[in-house]
């Protein structure tokens, strides 16, 4: 979607560079007598005071005639001596040389790091599951359930995550569908099945910001640090060592920092996922470039709208990769990755053993039972 989008700017814009740089060859040849379709004009320096294009032009070129050709296009390319208007927001841009840096960026490390990552996020889940296998619920279930999410809170999580799944599978296949689904589908169905992702990126990206709003309002309260999460931390959640159970109200020290992964990278994936929705609307970059130069950094503030749009691209993908290897660690322990877990969601009940282990502070919350020592324990009810 938003390769597209950009790629029928680029490929806009190198439609008017040629007519351009015809222009300007004959221009130079010519010294600026030359004729013009009418919907081009084409005007010397001595006319630069005052550019407008000329009703119904869509190009205007100005320029100042060079010993050669080659260095009327590098002063070009400096936006010296030469500009282009073309009506919309990137009124003056002929050649924008940053073109070439986000393509070779995104074609080349953005796309490989993240292709990378994705891989060993699923290799050291397949180890980790060889090594210690499904968590179990170490005293067995007991046939007793208590109810963990009620309706609401499924909804909002299910929600945000039947979206983010197609986000996710919509936004790697433009990012790297070309190399995989190509050779397998071929070119016209690939190009069907991406135009349809498109748009189901494009519109599921709102039920994904309405589901990150509800799972904010909704658990925020219970996500906030507590005491308990250090030590909770500092044994690993009991991951790595069986019959180990950190002591847990209800969302442990991994949950919330998934919790506030989600919030945050939630916002920042929204946020520059509209940018790029409406692009050349926004000035993301320039922004917060000048809020962090309040700490003494020096960083540009004058982008130009296609480099903001360029910026917004490479943050997307770089926040979507990193989320996405995120969540796949949060599915795999939600499913396979330990017992008695998946119901919390499925059916909005666990077993009760089940949440003595993982929760022992929430379920003894739930039963109304005194309150924990101070090791976190809960203490035995009378
Ligand atoms: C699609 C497959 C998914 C499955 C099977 C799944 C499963 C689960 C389960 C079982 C829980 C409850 C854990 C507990 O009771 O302690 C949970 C909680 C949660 N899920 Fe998911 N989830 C999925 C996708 C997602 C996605 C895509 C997101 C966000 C983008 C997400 C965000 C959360 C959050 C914030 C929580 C609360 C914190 C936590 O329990 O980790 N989930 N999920």
């Amino acid at each position: 979607m938003r390769l597209e989008g950009g790629g029928i700017m680029i490929t806009w814009l190198r439609l008017r560079l040629w007519l351009g740089a015809a222009l300007l060859v004959a221009a130079v040849l010519y010294g600026g007598e030359v004729a013009l379709p009418a919907s081009l004009s084409l005007v010397t320096e001595a006319a630069a005071q005052d550019v407008r294009p000329p009703e119904g032009a869509t190009l205007s070129v100005v320029i100042t005639p060079q010993p050669s050709d080659s260095d009327s296009w590098r002063e070009m390319r400096r936006g010296r001596n030469l500009f282009v208007t073309i009506p919309g927001p990137n009124v003056g841009v002929a050649i924008q040389s940053e073109g070439e840096d986000w393509r070779s960026i995104r074609n080349g490390p953005l796309s490989f790091y993240g292709g990378w990552l994705l891989f060993v996020i699923i290799l050291l889940l397949a180890v980790f599951f060889v090594l210690r296998g499904r968590i179990p619920v170490d005293a067995g279930f007991s046939g007793k359930t208590v109810e963990r999410f009620n309706g609401i809170e499924r909804f909002a999580h299910w929600l945000t995550a039947t979206t983010f799944v197609v986000l996710a599978l919509t936004g790697l296949n433009i990012l790297y569908g070309r190399y995989f689904l190509i050779p397998l589908l071929g070119a016209d169905l690939f190009s069907t099945l991406t135009v349809a992702g498109k748009y189901a990126h494009n519109f599921l990206a709102f039920g994904f910001m309405l589901g990150v709003v509800l799972v904010f309002v909704l658990w925020v309260r219970q996500n906030l640090p507590n005491k308990y999460d250090f030590i909770w931390m500092i044994k690993g959640g009991g991951m790595f060592s069986k019959g180990v159970h950190p002591p847990a109200k209800k969302f442990n020290a991994g949950q919330k920092i998934l919790f506030w992964i989600v919030v945050l990278g939630g916002v920042s994936i929204s946020v520059s996922g509209v940018a790029l929705l409406f692009p050349f609307q926004f000035a993301l970059f320039s922004e917060t470039n000048a809020l962090v130069n309040i700490f003494g950094f020096d960083l540009p503030t004058d982008l130009t709208p296609l480099q903001e749009v360029q910026l917004t691209q490479v943050w997307h993908a770089i926040v979507g990769l990193l989320f996405i290897v995120v969540i796949i660690a949060h599915i795999y322990i939600g499913t396979v990755g330990m017992e008695g877990a998946f119901d919390a969601m499925g059916t909005g009940r666990v077993d009760e053993n089940w949440a003595r282990e993982h929760h022992n502070l929430w379920m003894a919350e739930v039963e109304g039972g005194p309150a924990p020592g101070a090791d976190g324990k809960a203490q035995p009810a009378e």
